[in-house]
């Protein structure tokens, strides 16, 4: 795991939330965080977080691309 790389998540709307699941076999929430309109969240995967899910509409950046979760 390369712990430098980091993700660049901006909110389209109100409300959008970012979730983070858990590393290991236990697969679960462990942390919301919720944006508003505009607002931008700069992550990193860690040894506590494998995954990420976005609920709503924003723009996703990572070292793969840019994907937006609205289309
Ligand atoms: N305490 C969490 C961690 O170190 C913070 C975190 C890092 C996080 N990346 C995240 C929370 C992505 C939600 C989504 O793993």
């Amino acid at each position: 795991m390369d712990k430098t790389d980091f993700f660049v998540i901006k909110a389209l709307e109100d409300g959008v939330n970012v979730i983070g699941l858990t590393r290991g076999s236990d697969t679960r929430f462990h942390h919301s965080e919720k944006l508003d309109r505009n607002e931008v969240m700069i992550a990193q995967f860690t040894e506590h977080t494998s995954a990420v899910k976005v609920r709503g509409k924003a723009v996703i950046q990572t070292s793969h691309g840019e994907i937006s979760s609205d289309s």
